[in-house]
């Protein structure tokens, strides 16, 4: 399936031996997995698009145990798939061929927290949900939420610099990650854990790593800034009449909830129509053309309460939003991000996604959508358009019944091209992976290209960090 949609050749990496597999269990063990059918959940993606045929799955405890597994791949030339909780968009976190499915799911120690700073240690493999829970309760939140929290691990969200749905207010993991250890190619352990706000001394390391999709090395560790866990939370969804409307009501909560302003998400009316009807899911306001989902998080309700009413009475006196629901309560809170968070779900259910995630100028982030309507015409189930309308960034997505030739054709180069004259990003959050390793030059100049080649050689000589992966096939 992979290799007819996506040709390659594997690259002349050993095969893993008798001999291998008596190594790694001296080094983790107990924990070398063979068996193909608990092999088969880790050798295909979430989207259920690519798949590898790796026979081999480990699951180390400790960055040293990675460091033995990674020393022992190196010196044997075997190729080994980072992994994390395979929530991956992009065919990243599954093998191609026979990679080592080397798998974080055992690395999920929280190593320590502190309460003044908010700095939270912890291994690699620990879920995003759980760490969610395990600062919260110490009055904290993660700065990154995001629909797969319940998989991912934080190992996988640093690999990928996820986005997500509070990027808006906490910006980007380069910024809020203060430190990682990762093992290198060859086992080498690189302790970059810092707990500091501030330290220029030399060239900043662990930044490399920050969304190098397991090529660089394998991240067995992270530090992460955390933020005082709001006290008043508040979601507004709201219907708006237009695409046009939708951006004026950007402009307006910018303007009127200014500090408290922490998400701007936005959905088209196929996309409600998916999550109601795949996923029973229920709209809470009028059908219209568009949805937007507008977050507060402040420190005091009753100041909150007061600029969003303000907002609110402005945006629907003046036609901007024709219908609205506003919640506080956690339970409700919830059920409107559902709507949001869940749509990745439901086109699921739809058929076969064809997913882009593209940054493009605000203005014309919903042209491409409609453009596509027509350019496709009955060949596509459903063209879709929503995303984090706050960052610049589309999640444009199409269903077919099934995976067509002639509708790939149609969306591909022309997606690509459309964004990169735009001046746009191919890849806004989701990284490059497998499916999209091809289309890194729509958005980086030949010399950026170049440059990642020759950090990729001098970090992992070999190639043996996801092969296949982020950096497009050399003649
Ligand atoms: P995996 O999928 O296991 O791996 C992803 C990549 O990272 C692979 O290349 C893998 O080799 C590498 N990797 C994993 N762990 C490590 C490690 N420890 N060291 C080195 N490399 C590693 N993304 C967004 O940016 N924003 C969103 O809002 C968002 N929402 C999502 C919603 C849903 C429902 C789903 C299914 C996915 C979503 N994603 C989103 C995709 C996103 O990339 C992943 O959810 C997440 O960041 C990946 O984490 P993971 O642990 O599942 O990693
Ligand atoms: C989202 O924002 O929902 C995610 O990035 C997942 C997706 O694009 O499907
Ligand atoms: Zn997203």
């Amino acid at each position: 399936l992979t290799r007819e949609r996506y040709p390659v050749r594997r690259l002349p990496f050993s095969v893993v031996s008798g001999e291998d597999l008596a190594a790694f269990e001296r080094i983790v063990p107990g924990r070398v997995i063979t068996d193909p059918e608990v092999l088969e959940a880790s050798n295909v993606d979430w989207l259920r698009t690519v798949r590898g045929s790796s026979v081999l799955l480990l699951r180390p405890r400790t960055t040293e145990e990675v460091s033995h597994i990674l020393r022992h791949c190196h010196e044997r030339n075997l190729a080994v798939n980072p992994q994390g909780g395979n929530t991956g968009m992009v065919g990243g976190s599954v093998p191609v061929f026979d990679e080592v499915i080397l798998s974080t799911a055992l690395m999920n120690q929280v190593i320590s927290f502190h309460d003044m700073s908010g700095t939270l240690v912890c291994q690699a493999g620990c879920v995003l949900e759980d760490l969610s829970r395990h600062v919260e309760e110490r009055g904290f939140v993660m700065p990154l939420d995001l629909g797969a929290k319940g998989s991912c691990h934080i190992g996988g969200n640093v690999a990928t610099n996820a986005g997500g749905l509070r990027f808006l207010r906490y910006g980007s993991l380069h910024g809020t990650v203060l430190g990682l250890e990762a093992v290198l190619a060859d086992g080498t352990v690189l302790n970059c854990l810092s707990t500091l706000r501030k330290d220029n001394t030399g060239y900043d390391l662990k930044q490399l790593f920050i969304g190098s999709e397991g090529t660089l090395g394998v991240i067995t560790a992270v530090s992460i800034l955390c933020p005082p866990k709001p006290r008043a939370v508040s979601v507004a969804f709201l219907g708006c009449p237009g695409f046009s409307e939708v951006l004026q009501t950007f402009s307006t909560c910018k303007g009127l909830l200014g500090e408290i302003l922490s998400a701007y998400e936005f959905m088209d009316a196929e996309c409600m129509w998916l999550v109601t009807r795949h996923l029973r899911l229920t709209s809470p306001v009028q059908e219209s053309p568009f949805y937007v989902l507008i977050e507060t998080s402040g420190s005091r309700a009753g100041h909150d309460a007061e600029k969003l009413n303000d907002f609110l009475e402005q945006v629907l006196s003046s036609g901007l939003v024709t219908d609205g629901t506003v919640a506080t309560d956690h339970m409700k809170v919830k059920a409107l991000w559902a709507l949001r968070e869940r749509i990745s779900e439901a086109l699921s259910r739809d058929g076969y996604v064809y997913k882009y995630d593209l940054s493009l100028p605000t203005e014309r982030l919903y042209d491409l959508v409609t453009d596509l309507r027509a350019r496709l015409g009955p060949r596509a189930k459903h063209v879709v358009g929503y995303g984090h309308l706050g960052d610049g960034n589309l999640h444009l997505n199409v269903t077919s019944e099934a995976f067509s030739p002639s509708v790939l054709g149609a969306l591909e180069p022309y997606v690509y091209e459309w964004t990169a004259e735009q001046q746009g990003s191919v890849s806004a959050e989701h990284g490059l992976g497998f499916k999209k390793r091809g289309v890194l030059g729509y958005s980086k100049p030949p010399e950026a290209l170049h440059l990642m080649q020759q950090l990729k050689a001098l970090l992992d000589p070999k190639g043996i960090l996801n092969p296949y992966k982020t950096l497009p096939a050399q003649a």
